[in-house]
């Protein structure tokens, strides 16, 4: 396997970051995960866009042209040989001695990675995944693709002691916010898809926002706004997204079976809506 790290392809086992690189010392980065669908890269202006931004709210220069880094993530999808799998981009501050303060003359640490993946075993589709809800104790600014993600670790670690796929975050009023890495959406029993606004409450998903175009033409009502837990019990189907999953149906929320505990119809058409406009 190959790496791309700060201009050179590596062998995956010999590539290496500064023991003072302040993505270590401080989670000072950022990072994208985009998949590739059969040799292409799903929604790859939306992650250079939302690259960009994250950048930019931490003051962090690009470390290349993004033009270049598309680039390296098909030369490290190629020497890979990844028809279908993700790509995972990360750049931090880079190296310098330890202080909080930016460093006079940062150097960008640029990592890229990719590795094959089989998207969505057959069973998570046929079956759907389940759920738990946990207290979203993240920080204030999660619109930031930020490589500081010990809230997530510590929810998707007790969504699998727990035997689901994904832990939902809820704020203290009891709204859903998203999950740990991927999106949370519901779908009423009248039949109204709702996911979150964008705000600076989650962290706006490149899938959610081509979910939601592509509901939009197929004429599938939605609405972007907070849903409570209670109301996710309710609804009639509930589905996750992100670039590593799609869209999948969750059909169990802390144990209750969503709707008839069955996938239901809007998630599969909004799955092979996304993988037609993908493919
Ligand atoms: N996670 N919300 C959070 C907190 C996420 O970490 C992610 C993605 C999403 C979905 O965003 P997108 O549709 O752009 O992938 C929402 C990636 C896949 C990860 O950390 O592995």
């Amino acid at each position: 396997r190959t790496a791309y790290v700060n201009g050179r392809y590596v062998a995956h086992g010999d590539a290496h970051v500064h023991i003072e690189d302040r993505g270590f010392q401080f989670a000072d980065g950022v990072y994208e995960v985009v998949s590739v669908v059969d040799g292409v890269f799903a929604d790859e202006d939306g992650h250079l866009a939302r690259l960009s931004r994250s950048l930019n709210e931490l003051e962090l220069p690009w470390p290349m042209h993004p033009m270049s880094l598309r680039f390296v993530m098909r030369e490290v999808a190629r020497r890979n040989r990844v028809r279908n799998g993700l790509v995972y981009v990360q750049i931090t501050r880079g190296q310098a001695p330890r202080d909080f303060r930016f460093p006079v003359d940062p150097a960008p640490t640029l990592v890229v990675t990719c590795r094959s993946t089989k998207f969505s075993a057959p069973q998570q589709l046929e079956k759907g995944v389940s759920v738990i809800t946990i207290p979203d104790i993240r920080w204030a600014r999660r619109d930031i693709k930020s490589v500081a993600l010990l809230p997530q670790v510590l929810g998707k670690q007790r969504a699998a002691e727990a035997g689901a796929f994904e832990a939902w975050q809820v704020d203290p009023d009891g709204t859903v916010t998203e999950g740990c890495s991927s999106n949370a959406w519901i779908v009423t029993n009248e039949g109204v898809l709702v996911t979150r606004a964008a705000s600076t409450r989650i962290l706006n998903g490149i899938t959610r926002l081509s979910l939601l175009a592509e509901a939009e033409a197929a004429g599938i009502p939605f609405e972007e706004r907070a849903f409570t837990v209670e109301e996710a019990y309710a609804a009639r189907e509930a589905l996750i997204s992100s670039a590593s999953t799609f869209c999948v149906p969750v059909t169990r929320i802390d144990g209750k079976p969503v709707g008839d505990g069955v996938p239901g119809p809007l998630g599969r058409r909004l799955r092979q809506a996304y993988l037609a406009h993908v493919g």
